[in-house]
């Protein structure tokens, strides 16, 4: 039987968008829905919100080089159309913190759960554990970001038993109805999207105040030395890298110069 959650804090019985996942494919298996999109938009016009979902990746790509894997027809994966012009190229880094700031209110209102933090610069935890990853290709024209795809690959009816990773049915039970679930997904996406258009300062500190180990004692490996150090993040700036302060002052990182603990 298809459970949809024990608990729908906030949510609709019946989700509705003005046009996230309006224009709606889902292939049953497919290499990455973020190369699937890619190719979509370069041979045709497809509009803003379009969403390509499918229930198996052949070539799954993650963060940095990564591979993304998910057992078959467990998890939602995806890729959604974003066309964010009236973001200047310079602060790329804001489309990033509102996708994530999503997901995190999507898991947040299906969980009992408070700890559910943004793990720079756009994973998803709960309580330490992975539960959605994003990965974001946007593709420019000269100054500006022409199109944007956000690939988001969450963990829902697959069950982990390492440490690293976690599902929500992992953490309930309970199984969830996938396609339900991406409906209310996508309501979660377009009101971040839309209050990024309207009051990106209002998804920047929501962003810090949702960040895994803000302001908190963490210890970090920096990738260039190897060296682990005592740090506090203390915030991210314009160019999305992490602001860490530690007893040589502030220093600042992108991505793969820098390791956090997950679980603390
Ligand atoms: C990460 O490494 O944390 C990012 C993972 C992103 C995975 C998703 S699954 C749907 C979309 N298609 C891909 O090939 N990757 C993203």
């Amino acid at each position: 039987m298809n459970f949809v959650g024990a608990k729908m804090r906030n949510f609709p019985n019946n989700p509705s968008t003005l046009f996230i996942g309006q224009n709606y494919i889902y292939l049953a298996e497919t290499q990455s829905t973020n190369l699937s999109l890619k190719v979509q938009i370069s041979e045709s016009m497809v509009p803003e919100g379009t969403v390509i979902s499918t229930g198996y990746q052949t070539n799954g790509k993650g963060q940095a080089g990564a591979v993304w894997d998910g057992a078959k027809d467990q998890n939602i994966m995806l890729s959604l159309l974003l066309n964010p012009k009236f973001i200047n190229l310079k602060d790329q880094f804001l489309i990033s913190k509102a996708m994530a700031l999503s997901v995190h209110d999507f898991i947040s209102g299906l969980l009992e759960t408070e700890d559910v933090k943004v793990k720079w610069p756009n994973d998803i935890l709960v309580s330490g554990q992975k539960i959605c990853g994003i990965l974001i290709e946007n593709g420019l024209k000269g100054e500006q970001i022409e199109y944007c795809i956000v690939g988001m690959g969450i963990n829902i009816n697959e069950v982990f038993t390492d440490q690293k990773r976690t599902s929500l049915k992992t953490i309930t039970g309970i199984d969830y109805n996938l396609r339900y679930l991406e409906k209310i997904l996508f309501t979660c996406i377009e009101a971040r999207y839309l209050q990024l258009k309207n009051h990106p300062e209002i998804i920047s500190k929501a962003y810090l105040e949702e960040l895994f180990g803000f302001q908190t004692p963490m210890r970090f490996v920096d990738n260039n030395t190897n060296y682990s150090f005592n740090g506090v993040i203390t915030g991210i700036n314009e160019d999305g890298r992490l602001i860490v302060k530690s007893d040589q002052g502030f220093k600042t990182y992108n991505l793969k110069e820098i390791s956090l603990p997950a679980i603390t």
